[in-house]
């Protein structure tokens, strides 16, 4: 055969996949890998019909979509379901698709959902001990401390955090408290808080989300045994989150607690936490974000001295979905040191939108 035609007959057969693939838009990558399972629209509900044991979600449904990071969802596409904790119904695609046409369709399943009020998931960053986050969530935190020192005072404190729409979120909290006074240790129930959060800002390009709130903590607490202020206090916060380059990222909280009993100080406070997220054991393993928090407080009154703490920690990811997240570390203050003992705090996050407790290990 002529040289010449062995080329062209070469070049037309490659011409489909070379040529071919480099003009794949967004949307055929997505109908060509994805849509058999997850539907045409990426609804994945109207799949119900099929021999599917387990139903795709629904890509169109902001409340569900919004959240998931695309870090995350990429891991699913490269790993398979099972890589956090899903069905392994959800194939791996591996290799046979490159990191960029797996993006391209993240890209695409990312114009579903259509309300953009919703911010994302990759707002959702790791939460410090103290420094509230912007990101408004559907959570349960454990916390306990633990006083350094000759002193028994022991709190473990139960929050519960609960959006509301896009932007909104509802939150109580109820500490139980041990404490030490004069006649002995006391145990019981802490002043209660109840609060509202609510997104104003956020921008995914520029990663920077902003969430403004007020809390309400009531006197619950029995003033006499130290377990309460004696005294409702009102706590308005804003609150701001930033993702930075290299997996890292910074979170600011500014509140004041105006008490609205007389003879009690107003304060001002500040907290602070800059982290970084590695993984372990590849690129789609365990969680592990190192952080570190200063906190501010003083009373807004002239003369005030300001109490400054540092908070070592970090947070690490339990289970396989990793909506079960762990974290430990040190309050150890730096100023007004002789009467405030350093503390160790820890809590369990449960990040209940995304399962039970005991799902996805
Ligand atoms: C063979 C059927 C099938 C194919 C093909 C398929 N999926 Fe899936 N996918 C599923 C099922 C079923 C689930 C739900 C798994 C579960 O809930 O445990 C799922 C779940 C997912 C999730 C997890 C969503 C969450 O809950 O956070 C993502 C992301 C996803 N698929 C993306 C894709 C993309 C992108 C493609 C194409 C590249 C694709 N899938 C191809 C069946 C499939």
């Amino acid at each position: 055969m002529h040289k010449n035609i062995l080329i062209c007959i070469i070049l037309a057969l490659l011409s489909p996949l070379v040529g071919g693939a480099e003009e794949l838009s967004n949307g055929d990558l997505f109908q060509g890998a994805c849509a058999g399972c997850h539907g045409a629209d990426g609804a994945g509900r109207a799949q119900e019909d099929s021999a599917l044991e387990v139903l795709p979600p629904d890509f169109s449904d902001c409340e569900f979509a919004s959240r998931e990071p695309d870090a995350d969802w990429y891991a699913i596409i490269h790993d398979g379901g099972p890589v956090r904790g899903f069905d392994r119904t959800m194939p791996a695609f591996g290799d046979a698709l490159s990191r960029e046409e797996a993006y391209k369709i993240l890209a695409h399943v990312r114009t579903l959902c259509v309300d953009e009020r919703w911010p994302r998931g990759e707002f959702n960053l790791p939460r410090p001990l103290f420094t509230e986050k912007a990101f408004p969530e559907d959570e349960t935190v454990f916390t306990a401390s633990k006083d350094t020192g000759d002193s028994n005072t022991f709190e473990l404190e139960f929050l519960y955090e609960k959006r509301l729409g896009p932007v909104g979120m509802f939150e109580v909290s109820v500490p139980l408290a041990t404490t030490d006074t004069l006649s002995g240790s006391q145990s019981g129930i802490g002043d209660i808080a109840v609060g509202y959060k609510h997104t104003i800002y956020h921008d995914l390009d520029r990663g920077n989300i902003l969430s403004v709130g007020a809390e309400v903590i009531l006197p619950t607490g029995d003033e006499n045994k130290s377990l309460g202020k004696g005294t409702a206090v009102l706590e308005p916060f804003i609150v701001f989150g930033k993702i930075l380059p290299a997996n890292m990222f910074f979170q600011a909280h500014a509140f004041a607690e105006f008490p609205v009993k007389d003879g009690f100080d107003d304060e001002l406070g500040v907290r602070m936490a800059l982290g970084k997220t590695w993984t372990s054991g590849g690129e789609f393993g365990r969680a592990w974000s190192p952080m570190l928090e200063v906190l501010a407080i003083r009373d807004l009154t002239s003369g005030a001295d300001t109490k400054v703490d540092l908070v070592p920690q970090f947070q690490v990811s339990l289970n396989t979905r990793q909506h079960i997240l762990f974290n430990i570390g040190a309050r150890l203050p730096v100023t007004q040191t002789a009467d405030r003992d350093a503390q160790i705090v820890a809590y369990v996050l449960w990040d209940w939108f995304d399962g039970g407790f005991f799902d996805g290990w």
